[in-house]
């Protein structure tokens, strides 16, 4: 398309002000998914990008075992965090601070319960 000088200038003017808009909407997109991830959040990332590994591991496929008071190795939600972080990473899972936060919550809330602020 072929714009003319006129039209062409009008949009040059408007341009600031179309690119404040479009921050603006695109910090209420952030800011949208980063509190969209909490602990509820948690179980479907870990269900996204974890479970099926761990499930690979225990008889009938029950990969939360790993988290049972049997088999875990974690003993501090500092430490489970780390670990949360590791495999996320190690797993390119592509995690921001808010989904590896809310997998640790979400891990700490179902089977660990670990005193938080710690
Ligand atoms: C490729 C396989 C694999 C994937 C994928 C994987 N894990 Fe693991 N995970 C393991 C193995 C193996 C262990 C247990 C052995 C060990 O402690 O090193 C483990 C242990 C853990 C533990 C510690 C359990 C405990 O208390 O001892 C946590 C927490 C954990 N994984 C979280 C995650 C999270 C979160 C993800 C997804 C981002 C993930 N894992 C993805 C293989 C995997």
């Amino acid at each position: 398309m072929r714009l003319n000088p006129k039209t062409e200038l009008r949009a040059l003017r408007q341009s600031p002000k179309t690119l404040r808009a479009r921050r603006g909407l695109s910090a209420a997109l952030l800011w949208l998914a980063v509190s969209a991830s909490n602990a509820s959040d948690g179980a479907a990332l870990h269900q996204k990008s974890c479970a099926s590994c761990h499930n690979g591991m225990f008889p009938g496929g029950k990969g939360e075992m790993n988290y049972s008071a049997e088999f875990r190795k974690i003993t501090q939600l500092t430490q489970l965090r780390q670990r949360v972080e590791t495999c996320a990473s190690r797993v390119n899972a592509g995690w921001f601070d808010e989904e590896i936060d809310g997998v640790t919550q979400w891990l700490n809330q179902r089977f660990y319960r670990f005193p938080s602020g710690k």
